[in-house]
């Protein structure tokens, strides 16, 4: 008698995780402004400026210039890469997406600050030529694994680790809605639910590392997963963190230096970040 009633509805019971993830997705579809219409497949990046609305390209624009005159950014190539990218995308609505800060974005995440994302662009902007690999460990919003996409373009990998499954599901319709989405549709860009603390081993070994949330130490796979020669920007601290850029060496030794303090969400646990949530 259960066992009938059980499979005569298998869809009624629904786990509580499941639950929180279909109001999530219902949430999503209801709040998220519809995909512009029928996107063609299409590599060419200039084409895809129609696909966004002139006055958030000009904001995005003023966000960069800010960024310029700040010093966070230095270079062309990263410069055009953040104004083809457009934050506004990758900000829950009703935010200020513009502003030079983090944002949160559910989950006791955060999109990380306009000037962090520039800071670590121009860290690793050597290691994201085209027909690199990168990896974004802590991936959230999406944007920073979407910024390494269009530089490594359709020859590379970027491939994005997040442990919260509904912030892949958000950063994937993210980058639906972007510049970057013909590198999505053909793979060349993706994202995983995984604990980042053990990198990505499928698409190692990688030319650039970005880790967008503090280690107490730097994990030892994503050192492994390291190319000779390859680069890894992480946060590494609690309280007090630091920016360390940790280079291998063709002979496969490291070398580590601190950049900037900063304050990021820690690398932890899905359990131990969902805490007080
Ligand atoms: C500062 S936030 C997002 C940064 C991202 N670069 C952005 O700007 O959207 C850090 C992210 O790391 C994720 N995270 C924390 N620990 C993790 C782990 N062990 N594995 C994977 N992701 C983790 C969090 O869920 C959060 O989304």
């Amino acid at each position: 008698m259960c066992a009938a009633a059980a499979s005569a509805s298998p869809s009624r019971y629904l786990s509580p995780f499941t639950a929180l993830r279909r109001r999530f997705l219902h949430h999503l579809l209801a709040t998220t402004p519809r995909p512009p219409p029928p996107l063609r497949r299409c590599i060419q990046f200039p084409r895809m400026a129609q696909f966004w609305t002139q006055g958030s390209l000009d904001k995005n624009k003023a966000l960069v210039e800010h960024l310029k005159q700040y010093g966070a950014l230095r270079t062309d190539k990263v410069a055009e890469v953040m104004e083809n990218i457009d934050r506004a995308l990758f900000v829950p609505e009703g935010l200020t997406p513009y502003t030079d800060s983090p944002l949160p974005i559910g989950y006791n995440a955060t999109i990380s600050a306009p000037h962090m994302h520039a800071t670590c662009l121009e860290l690793l902007k050597e290691h994201l030529q085209p027909g690199m690999h990168a990896l974004d460990v802590g991936s959230g919003s999406g944007y920073l694994t979407a910024c390494f996409a269009m530089m490594v373009g359709p020859e590379g990998r970027a491939v994005g680790i997040e442990h919260i499954p509904e912030l892949v599901a958000a950063a994937t319709e993210n980058v639906q809605r972007s510049a970057a989405v013909p590198l999505l549709m053909d793979g060349l860009l993706s994202f995983h639910v995984a604990d980042g603390r053990l990198g990505w081993p499928d698409e190692a070994p990688y030319d650039a590392i970005h880790v967008g949330a503090a280690a107490p130490e730097i994990p030892r796979p994503l050192v492994d997963q390291l190319k000779p020669g390859g680069r890894m920007v992480i946060p590494v601290g609690s309280y007090f963190q630091r920016l360390q850029v940790v280079d291998k060496n063709a002979d496969g030794s490291v070398t580590v230096r601190n950049d900037a303090s900063v304050r990021y969400v820690p690398l932890t646990s899905r359990s131990a970040q969902l805490q007080d949530s």
